[in-house]
């Protein structure tokens, strides 16, 4: 073992939770080392997560777009091998970014696994087989994410039955997929073969698809929109296990409210029912710091464990499971170790998902705000009545908004459409500063803009719009 080394800050884990956290100690001029273990920086996020779908979801659907939407454009044909290529190529580029951004700032980058021996020694087990070298750390953030949580009974191969890390990166268009939860990977996953052909098959425990957190009405609107695109959904329905043969897979699938049951036939069976909290080998034992019943490591309002220079942030802990969530949390939890405040809005962090079109929303759910009891007014506007959106032959969706009756403040906004995602960021930023429908309402909107839909929809909520 070498010689001890000692900083003010060792991050365990590279993914957006901690190169933040690094990067933003150097900054602070922190003496820090971040300690990863996947042979890349950038953690599920970059490298198997984010980064590598957004890439398929893009290629999918110009492919689709051109094949379906605009035919008469012209002819298209897959070339899957090189749309793996494009998205391994987006990957690197950005994992190696994040190196790049190491050595500009001085985050000592330290390849291997992290294992906390003590309260201020982490043991690092180099990825190179070589001996294993140990950091002394003032301070400690664990950033170590999160991962697939496996259904029990059907065992992950990453090629038949896999998790979104095998269906980033199957080598053909599988005939029949199987996607067990209807949650955002299954929803985009499922989107990105559905357009290269496969038939898709979702099968959701609940009433609803979308995951936890999606406002009622724009997961019924979603559900209708990608049924016309052709993926299947089986709603109100359990999977009871499946028989996995030598050349297909039956998923045996029965009503949640009991009774009928059936068998569904997949070439491709890909589990997607959420993630959990990863901390196999951190060694969080041989320090006593606690995980709830779900795993997630315990923590205060400051990111500490009952051991205070050891804070947590990202996947691991409570909350969201979202990259700029965790990068959040990163700034914040440095800042507490700099400067003894910090802060992160959890009331208005977006959520969006990248099928097509885009669902994006940030605040609180109608269901939400009428289990408050509180009175509330409703603003939409579909994008088929947007200027825009009818010019690009794209008008599926709409923006709603839902405020206070008698403030106007906003409490929620819900987008299902073109851009979705990137219209959400003015949402998010009205509702850091405490808007009212009628400040966006009154603000001007570019003309032909898809953002004019989202004005019109503020407009709703304490006037009206023109254009609808
Ligand atoms: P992670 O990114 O999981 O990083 C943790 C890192 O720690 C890993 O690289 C791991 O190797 C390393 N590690 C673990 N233990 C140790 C140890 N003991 N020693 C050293 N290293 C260790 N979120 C979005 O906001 N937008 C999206 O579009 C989006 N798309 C996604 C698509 C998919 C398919 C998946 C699976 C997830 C997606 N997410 C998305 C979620 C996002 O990836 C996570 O919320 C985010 O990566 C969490 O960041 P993190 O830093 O907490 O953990
Ligand atoms: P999820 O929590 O979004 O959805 C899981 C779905 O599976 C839920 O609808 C749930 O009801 C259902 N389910 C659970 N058990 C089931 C069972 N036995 N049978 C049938 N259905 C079942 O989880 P998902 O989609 O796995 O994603 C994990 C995390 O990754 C999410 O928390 C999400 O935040 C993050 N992510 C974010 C993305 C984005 O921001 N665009 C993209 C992909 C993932």
């Amino acid at each position: 073992a070498s010689e001890a080394e000692e900083h003010d800050v060792v991050v365990i884990g590279g993914g957006p939770g901690g190169y933040v956290a690094a990067i933003k100690a150097a900054q602070e001029g922190l003496k820090t080392a971040c300690v990863e273990k996947r042979g890349s920086l950038g953690g599920t996020c970059l490298n198997v997560g984010c980064i590598p779908s957004k890439s398929l979801l893009n290629n999918s659907h110009i492919y689709h777009q051109i094949l379906h939407d605009v035919k008469n454009l012209g002819d298209v044909k897959l070339n899957l091998t090189q749309m793996m290529n494009a998205k391994e190529q987006s990957v690197s580029g950005l994992t190696k970014g994040i190196e790049y951004l190491f050595k500009k700032n001085g985050v000592d980058y330290v390849k291997g696994t992290g294992t906390i021996t003590s309260e201020h020694e982490i043991k690092v087990g180099p990825l190179d087989g070589g001996g294993p070298q140990t950091l002394r750390a003032k301070n400690i953030i664990i950033a170590t994410g999160s991962e697939a949580t496996p259904f029990p009974g059907l065992e992950i191969d990453e090629k038949r039955i896999v998790t979104s890390t095998g269906a980033i990166a199957l080598t053909q268009v599988p005939e029949k997929m199987v996607v067990i939860g209807g949650g955002i990977i299954g929803l985009e996953m499922g989107s990105v073969w559905s357009r290269l052909g496969s038939d898709v098959t979702v099968v959701e425990y609940l009433g609803a698809i979308g995951g936890p957190g999606m406002d009622a009405e724009m997961a019924k609107t979603m559900q209708r929109i990608l049924q016309k695109q052709g993926m299947k959904f089986k709603l109100n329905t359990k999977v009871m296990g499946g028989d996995v043969g030598s050349d297909n897979i039956k998923i045996n699938v029965e009503s949640a409210k009991g009774g009928k049951s059936e068998s569904i036939d997949a070439d491709v069976v890909l589990v997607a029912i959420g993630r959990r909290p990863y901390t196999t080998g951190l060694g969080l034992e041989n320090v006593g710091i606690e995980v709830d019943e779900r795993g997630r490591i315990v923590i205060d309002q400051e990111y500490r464990t009952k051991i205070p220079h050891i804070r947590v942030i990202g996947d691991v802990t409570f909350g969201a499971m979202l990259a700029h969530k965790a990068e959040e949390e990163g700034i914040a939890a440095v800042e507490y170790i700099k400067k003894g405040y910090g802060h992160v809005n959890y009331r208005a962090i977006p959520s969006v998902m990248y099928t097509h079109p885009e669902a994006a929303w940030v605040g609180q759910t109608e269901q939400e705000v009428k289990a408050t009891g509180e009175a509330y007014n409703i603003g939409s506007f579909p994008f088929s009545a947007n200027s825009r959106a009818k010019t690009n032959l794209d008008t599926e969706g709409m923006v709603k908004f839902i405020t206070d009756k008698e403030t106007d403040r906003i409490l929620g906004i819900h987008i299902i459409g073109p851009n979705a995602g990137e219209m959400i960021a003015e949402g998010v930023l009205a509702m850091e500063y405490g808007a009212s429908s009628e400040d966006i309402g009154r603000t001007s909107h570019a003309h032909p803009t898809l953002s004019e839909a989202f004005k019109e929809a503020a407009m709703a909520a304490f006037s009206k719009p023109i254009h609808a």
